[in-house]
């Protein structure tokens, strides 16, 4: 087996033992990127193992637990779904440090630098789920999120890999079920085939509404939200991200 760029083992030593949704989900996305410098690699080899969340074989993950170690204990849970370089999630994490978080995200080099920003601020409310999310929804729990972000997701323009995309009924099936009652889903693309994708899917959803009253609403980031790697890119080229926020509604009016 070739080395890879981690330098010497297979990128096995970063994926979960997971349930048989691999086998329903392939990954099209990147995994690797340039070679990783020493500091991040080590940051991969010593502290990852220590964030990263596991799957439980066959069985639930008690989320909360992640982070129950006395001081550590986290009044609320949120999830950000590919988090890229991280900058969002640390940068929220920090603002919070009474919220636990998990982040998604199978591309190392992304990972390597979201542990070099924990260790630079001494974060201790942030978990890694160094893979797919689609393979961690299940081991999730109901009801335990208060918040979920979906930042400039990859936008799959091509028609014909529409079913890439992140957002599909069947993500929304497993969020309505993770998420709490009035817990929000923030969505942000530059992307408005796939705004427009998004708001279908979602409003179509019945656990979740659009929260938008104004076209204000959807046209500025909510205020003090930390600006990603990829939101930049979009503003610097002069386009004009939209900002969805939904609501998962009630279960007792929704799906009862
Ligand atoms: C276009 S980048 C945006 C990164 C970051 N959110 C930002 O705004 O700068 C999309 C990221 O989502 C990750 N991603 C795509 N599908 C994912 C999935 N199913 N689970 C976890 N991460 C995913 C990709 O690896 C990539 O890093």
């Amino acid at each position: 087996m070739g080395k890879d760029r981690l330098g010497g083992r297979p990128e096995v030593r970063l994926r979960q033992r997971v349930s048989d949704a691999a086998d329903r989900y392939s990954w099209h996305g990147r995994r690797h990127g340039h070679k990783l410098r020493p500091r991040r690699r080590a940051l991969i080899e010593t502290l990852l193992p220590k964030l990263a969340v596991e799957c439980p074989e066959g069985g639930g993950l008690d989320a909360a637990a992640l982070f129950d170690s006395g001081k550590e204990d986290k009044k609320e849970l949120w999830l950000e779904i590919g988090f890229g370089a991280g900058e969002h999630l640390a940068a929220q994490a920090q603002a919070h440090p009474d919220v636990g978080f998990i982040g998604c995200e199978p591309f190392v080099n992304g990972i390597a630098t979201l542990l070099g920003l924990i260790e630079d601020r001494n974060l201790g409310n942030i978990r890694i789920y160094p893979d797919d999310a689609r393979l961690l929804f299940s081991h999730l729990p109901e009801a335990g999120f208060e918040r979920v972000f979906i930042l400039f997701p990859d936008p799959w323009p091509k028609t014909r890999h529409h079913k890439r995309r992140l957002i599909s009924p069947e993500t929304l099936d497993h969020l309505a079920r993770v998420m709490k009652d009035g817990g929000t889903l923030h969505f942000a693309s530059d992307h408005m085939e796939y705004v427009r994708w998004t708001l279908d899917h979602v409003t179509r959803h019945p656990a979740f509404r659009w929260t938008a009253s104004s076209a204000a609403d959807w046209r500025r980031p909510r205020p003090g939200t930390p600006v990603t790697r990829y939101e930049k890119k979009a503003t610097d080229r002069g386009l004009k991200p939209a900002y969805l926020t939904f609501c998962r509604r009630p279960r007792n009016t929704s799906e009862g």
